[in-house]
């Protein structure tokens, strides 16, 4: 008989956003008719934007012409979009060559399968409080876990110390959960460190499109020295409200060697043999986005959303309980009140004001006693949310 893959015994029962779902639909269950206010998930309200939902028209007319239709495309993508997007690149002074882009269905995805490209017994460091499917992925493919715990003392950015002993390390920034954002600085702080120890960062880039401070970089490759030990791994959920649209990239540049080994010639093969890639239809759309409308665009959107954060930030602020992010970044992260943990303050929220956050302690152990707002939701919803929050305390 097969053996199964036993490190799946490891894991928590059910993903924490499904655990965060599910208690969501009880309440609505118990309390049928009932409106809940969503802050929960990082899942977008607004329309993708005028110029994708022309882009996307425009590839299905093409692929109902012998002259435009396409069949099977390159697995790492158009040379269209990664053209596209290596041009992004460009303008915010950053070089990045079209066969370093690879597009791909959303960071979600790509975060889980560029583990293929790494020794299971190579240790992965985690940054905590941190979105939970580093640590599940890991976890998956039986590799050891270094949980490095984060809080307010450094403004949930902490520094590598020299004691540090892991291969992967997992960096998101502007960060999911707490909002906070690495400066220019700090970041190099690790490239130096992965370059010293031959470690190779995954940097999550999911949020780039929110940073307002001139001293946060978009990218890491904005760091002297991040070609040579990281990898950027990009969605256009946030950026572009593609969450149930399905595409991200991921930069892997040529000069990211290990073990005498190209990581970017070794993502290709991974690429060729495991996908078939992304539909023409979603790459041509996302293409509209890296055109001056589409940014033109986003941005209003964006707007929208950061509108909604100056809303709940007054309201907490009326509320005088702890909280950061929200300026750089799509969350808030507040300290419950009066000690509570987690999950006892959403349900008090649920329960007396029918509003859905996120339990910090989803993200790590560190996370205990936290609460994470996102400022995805309608305007309507965050306002009404934000008027029931500051009533409540
Ligand atoms: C979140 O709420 O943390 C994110 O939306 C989850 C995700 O991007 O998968």
């Amino acid at each position: 008989m097969i053996e199964p893959n036993r490190h799946y015994t490891e894991l928590q029962d059910s993903y924490f956003f499904l655990e965060l779902s599910r208690r969501s639909e009880e309440y609505l269950t118990a309390h049928p008719g009932a409106h809940i206010y969503k802050l929960g998930i990082g899942d977008v309200s607004q329309p993708l934007c005028p110029a994708v939902i022309a882009a996307l028209h425009e590839a299905v007319d093409d692929q109902s012409t012998m002259e435009h239709f396409h069949g099977y495309l390159l697995e790492s993508g158009t040379q269209f979009l990664r053209e596209a997007i290596a041009q992004h690149y460009a303008r915010r002074g950053v070089t990045v060559a079209e066969d370093e882009v690879f597009i791909s269905s959303g960071a979600g995805d790509e975060l889980g399968e560029i583990l293929d490209l790494f020794d299971p017994v190579s240790r992965a460091l985690v940054i905590e409080p941190a979105y939970p499917a580093y640590v599940d992925t890991n976890i998956m493919s039986g590799r050891e876990i270094v949980h490095l715990p984060a809080g307010r003392d450094c403004g949930f950015l902490p520094l590598p110390d020299g004691d540090l002993d892991a291969d992967l390390i997992y960096i998101c920034s502007p960060n999911n959960p707490t909002g906070a954002a690495f400066p220019r600085e700090k970041l190099q702080a690790w490239v130096d460190f992965a370059n010293r120890r031959g470690a190779v960062i995954l940097f999550d880039a999911a949020y780039e499109a929110f940073i307002e401070d001139a001293d946060v970089p978009h990218s890491i490759f904005e760091i002297p020295g991040a070609e040579t030990c990281a990898i950027e791994i990009c969605s256009l959920s946030k950026t572009a409200g593609f969450t149930g649209t399905r595409l991200g990239y991921t930069v892997l540049p040529k000069a990211l060697k290990r073990g005498g080994m190209s990581l970017n010639a070794m993502w290709m093969r991974n690429r060729t043999t495991r996908t078939n890639g992304v539909s023409y239809i979603l790459q041509k759309g996302a293409a509209a986005v890296f055109t001056p409308e589409g940014q033109r665009q986003i941005r209003e959107q964006i707007a929208v959303y950061k509108h909604n954060a100056k809303t709940l930030m007054a309201a907490l602020d009326k509320t005088g309980l702890w909280y950061c992010g929200g300026r750089n970044a799509p969350y808030l992260w507040m300290q419950c009140p009066d000690g509570m943990d987690s999950w006892s303050f959403f349900d008090l929220l649920l329960e007396k004001a029918q509003i859905v956050g996120t339990p910090g302690v989803g993200f790590g152990a560190c996370g205990e006693g936290y609460f994470r707002f996102t400022i995805f939701g309608s305007p309507d919803d965050t306002q009404e949310a934000a008027k029931r929050l500051a009533e409540l305390f």
